[in-house]
């Protein structure tokens, strides 16, 4: 083999190793006000939307590697920074309803969950009637 195919193999072996040393940043805050629903909504939220919008994330073992747990920890900050399950009852009356009609529009508009949470999680993404029923419970009727 060429000298220098080595030389790169090599040096990106130890910079893969080197970048393993950083923290990630993966936290699990407390959970001060959970969001109270009908079972069969939170069975969805919990499946498809905790991992990036409550303080208890499952963090999958890609979560554990740089540079993807860089990209991981970065969607979950965001993520409970826009909405955060675990803090829902803090909310105002008004902000819940607001926020409760946006979920419904991002999953409507195919903007949530993420795309490339999917590709790992297929089980995440919603059928026709799991949309219905989130659709009842933001317009109040469940
Ligand atoms: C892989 C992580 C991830 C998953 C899973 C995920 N989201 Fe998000 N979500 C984000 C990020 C990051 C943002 C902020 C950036 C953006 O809007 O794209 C966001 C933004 C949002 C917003 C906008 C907040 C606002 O008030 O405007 C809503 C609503 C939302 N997500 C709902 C959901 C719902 C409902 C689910 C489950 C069906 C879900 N998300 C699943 C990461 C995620």
């Amino acid at each position: 083999m060429k000298r220098w195919i080595v030389r790169i193999a090599v040096a990106l072996a130890v910079l893969f190793v080197a970048i393993q040393l950083a923290p990630a940043g993966r936290t699990n805050p407390p959970v001060t006000k959970t969001l109270e629903a009908p079972p069969e909504v939170l069975a969805i939220l919990r499946r498809s939307c905790f991992d990036c919008h409550s303080n208890e994330s499952r963090w999958p073992w890609y979560a554990y590697v740089a540079p993807v747990s860089w990209l991981v920890v970065h969607d979950v900050d965001e993520g409970r920074r826009e909405l955060n399950f675990s803090h829902w009852g803090d909310m105002p009356q008004a902000k819940r309803d607001s926020k409760a009609s946006s979920m419904v529009e991002e999953i409507e508009g195919g903007e949530m969950p993420l795309e490339p949470y999917l590709w790992m999680h297929s089980d995440a993404k919603l059928s026709p009637a799991d949309l219905k029923v989130l659709q009842s419970w933001s317009e109040g009727d469940v």
